[in-house]
């Protein structure tokens, strides 16, 4: 799909993106605009290689392809100078071989922030209430009459909710948790989530003042802390060297035997093949999952375990947060053809 074709700076688009303002802001600065329609969702570097082609501006690519040296120096022979990550993340993208090919790389921050979290906020209710289990139920015509252990699960309230990782997102969600449930926090991050524990302190006083049982916080000295004394452990890492299988058997091990555990980040972040022989043993222990280790499949075992809610990678997919990608996307290879500001560079 082409628009604009006399445009003079040729800018292509590995996948069709929700609306068309992103189309607009490119074509309206002399952009042509080309949107790979090929029916396959994942490209491989061959297909990247044929999109690129002889010429070659920009390219707003998606989480799903692998961005190294081959497409980058393709890219560069093609005079390109600009590289848009569709996503927050980028551990698709190797930021040192486009930095070698003068390849300028944006991603999209801040407009997934609450939507992210608001999806692995419902990860977590749907977990620890069994809600997807109880639908199947319903649906499979079984419910023949209220009983009172039927899908008994776990109440949020006064529980302590773990979180891994306070960043934008990680904060986000743990202030939905805490003013939505009035859960006590411990978090772990290598920094100080300063703002967070300000409102944590400011809701706990209100609660104080308004005769309810104050909430409480505290920033966990090691991760361990987190996994052993958290009812609700979301995690929200950036997936790297360090980062990778952060979730392990042993780590799995001491955590609460009827622990909720979502995980809206990456999903190399846990060993899957380990969670699945945890869920197995386990039948408290739920987990809330968006992300995948070899996605888009799953590890054998998992589909079948009832103490997992799995969706496909969708914490970002509202309309409003996608629309907000697109046009930073766009507007971050738009940046670097004009000389504008580029939106966000992960060198930064
Ligand atoms: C991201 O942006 O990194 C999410 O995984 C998809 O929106």
């Amino acid at each position: 799909e082409v628009w604009n074709p006399s445009g003079k700076y040729r800018v292509v688009s590995t996948k069709p993106m929700p609306g068309t303002r992103w189309i607009r802001l490119l074509t309206d600065q002399d952009c042509r605009v080309e949107i790979c329609t090929e029916k396959k969702t994942i490209l491989s570097v061959e297909d990247i290689l044929a999109l690129i082609g002889d010429k070659c501006d920009g390219v707003i690519g998606q989480l799903t392809e692998d961005w190294g040296e081959v497409l980058f120096s393709a890219l560069r022979r093609a005079g390109g100078t600009a590289f848009s990550n569709m996503a927050v993340g980028y551990n698709n993208v190797n930021v040192n071989a486009a930095n070698k090919y003068g390849i300028a790389v944006g991603n999209t921050p801040g407009v997934l922030t609450e939507t992210t979290a608001e999806l692995a906020a419902s990860l977590s209710l749907a977990a620890a209430r069994r809600i997807v289990e109880a639908d199947q139920f319903m649906r499979a015509g079984l419910y023949d009459g209220w009983l009172p252990h039927l899908f008994v699960g776990n109440l949020l309230k006064g529980q302590t909710l773990g979180v891994i990782g306070a960043g934008r997102i990680g904060s986000a969600y743990a202030r939905m948790m805490i003013e939505g449930f009035k859960m006590n926090l411990i978090y772990y991050d290598l920094y100080q989530a300063t703002r967070l524990e300000k409102f944590v302190t400011a809701y706990g006083q209100f609660l104080k003042a308004n005769d309810e049982q104050p909430v409480t916080w505290k920033r966990a000295a090691t991760m361990e802390d987190v996994l052993r004394e958290g009812d609700v452990i979301s995690l929200h890492p950036v997936l790297d060297k360090t980062t990778y299988h952060l979730i392990n058997k042993e780590r799995l091990s001491i955590m609460k035997k009827e622990a909720v555990l979502v995980n809206a980040s990456r999903g190399p972040v846990i060993d899957e093949t380990a969670l699945v022989e945890h869920l197995r043993k386990n039948p408290m222990f739920r987990v809330g999952l968006d992300v995948f280790e070899d996605e888009p499949f799953m590890k054998p075992g998992l589909a079948e375990q009832k103490n997992a809610v799995v969706v496909p990678h969708i914490a970002s997919a509202s309309k409003w947060t996608r629309e907000g990608m697109t046009t930073i996307a766009a507007l971050n290879v738009l940046g670097k053809i004009k000389g504008y500001p580029v939106w966000t560079d992960p060198n930064r």
